[in-house]
């Protein structure tokens, strides 16, 4: 089985064309003109591999190699194309195009799967649209209900129905929850999006466990005015209660006892945005993070009691949305064991490592027992245009996925 290094560098270079930014920049936004025409270059390439295609109503993508068993549960890979803003190109691509080239591998090496073999392209994995990570896996993983999808709008105030049936998506938003155990297994190939495998010289890392992600929207109203003429004494400026705040998530999450916390106000906006005017208004969406619930929930709720307290004494009014709250997911051992066994037989470095990026695969794991490998990156950097793999890199991604999904294919 020979995995073909060119051929998929080519795939991932012409995915990263077709981009809403200057190249080399990538930004794809769910349901944007780059979005649209990025799915369909890959749906153009999984029914050239021969693959059956369907997608659901949210526009997840499916594309499936059917086994000579068809009743069987398939074995299912997958990532995402969408990119954040300013992003760079391999970032979920990996996982969506390294499959597709796993799949024609494991096809020319005459391997013919006892299960079916399904690809997935996930809706929306990142939240730049609606504010929340992995629309479509949290609906296939039934973490969030079709009514509470239906009422997510975007920055302009358009809603998920009106995206999707720009994408093109037909049925309720009902229909895309998946049955539990609807697959055999989930494995997810993507970029480590950290620095540890490539510290450490290892080649592959295989996942035990993804980091809990959750997020807040913030909405802060002051008083504006002329810069010049409202002294500073009788204000109530919007930016600087932000301001106060995104301090506060720095604080919380350095001093929450965990060296695991993260804590980032990724969005700051103010309003009107004019040198000479008080800020009025102020936006904010912060993402929090830990390995563990608990020190992960306690900076959360320190960070909403400091917005009440810095806003309290700043006369500003406070509008506070949890957006998302999510447990960790721990990953299937039996799957991690395989995919350790398969790089000893390679004679491939690996190492089981912890996920602190988040991924589709925390809520597959709600659908079937999940893994992924990850390949090293350039010092770690992601979500920045200079996100880099080497060509090598990928192939072994690609190689191990292939051999995983063959083995696991076969049972
Ligand atoms: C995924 O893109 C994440 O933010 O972890
Ligand atoms: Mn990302
Ligand atoms: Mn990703």
């Amino acid at each position: 089985m020979k995995i073909d290094q060119s051929r998929l560098q080519k795939e991932i270079d012409s995915l990263a064309l077709i981009t809403e930014a200057e190249p080399p920049v990538v930004t794809r936004v769910l349901f944007s003109e780059a979005d649209l025409r990025g799915r369909a270059f890959v749906k153009n390439l999984c029914r050239e591999a021969g693959l059956v295609l369907r997608e659901d109503a949210v526009g997840n993508i499916f594309a499936r190699w059917v086994g000579l068993e068809k009743n069987l549960p398939p074995v299912v890979t997958g990532s995402h194309i969408d990119a954040i803003p300013n992003a760079g190109k391999y970032d979920g691509v990996v996982g969506v195009l390294g499959a597709i080239e796993a799949i024609r591998a494991l096809k020319k090496s005459g391997f013919q799967p006892k299960r079916s073999i399904e690809l997935i392209v996930f809706t929306a994995e990142e939240p730049t649209r609606f504010g929340i990570g992995c629309l479509g896996s949290r609906l296939l993983g039934g973490v969030l209900s079709s009514e509470k999808a239906a009422q997510l709008k975007d920055r302009a105030g358009k809603n998920l129905e009106f995206w999707r049936k720009r994408g093109g998506c037909k049925g309720k938003l009902a229909s895309v929850k998946l049955p539990k155990n609807f697959y055999s297994a989930f494995v997810e190939l993507h970029i480590e999006q950290g620095p540890i495998l490539e510290r450490e010289k290892i080649s592959i890392g295989i996942v035990e466990k993804i980091a809990a992600p959750s997020s807040l929207r913030i909405y802060l109203t002051g008083v504006g005015g002329h810069a010049g003429a409202t002294l500073m004494p009788g204000r109530r400026d919007a930016g600087l209660a932000g301001a106060e705040i995104s301090l506060a998530v720095e604080h919380a999450a350095k001093n929450s006892g965990s060296a695991d916390t993260v804590g980032t106000t990724g969005i700051f906006r103010i309003e009107p945005g004019a040198v000479n005017s008080v800020p009025c208004r102020a936006y904010l969406e912060i993402d929090l993070r830990d390995t563990q619930v608990k020190t992960r929930d306690a900076a959360l709720k320190q960070i909403e009691k400091a917005a009440r307290t810095i806003c309290k004494r700043r006369g500003v009014k406070l509008e506070m949305e949890r957006v998302n709250v999510d447990p960790p997911a721990i990953c299937d051992a039996a799957l991690v064991k395989t995919i350790s066994e398969i790089c000893r037989a390679e004679k491939i470095s690996s190492k089981i490592m912890i996920s602190r990026a988040y991924h589709d695969s925390l809520f597959m794991a709600e659908v079937c027992p999940t893994t992924m490998i990850f390949i090293p990156c350039f010092k770690g950097y992601s979500h920045r245009p200079d996100e880099f793999s080497s060509p090598a890199q990928i192939e072994k991604g690609a190689h191990i996925l292939a051999e995983c999904l063959a083995l696991v294919a076969s049972r």
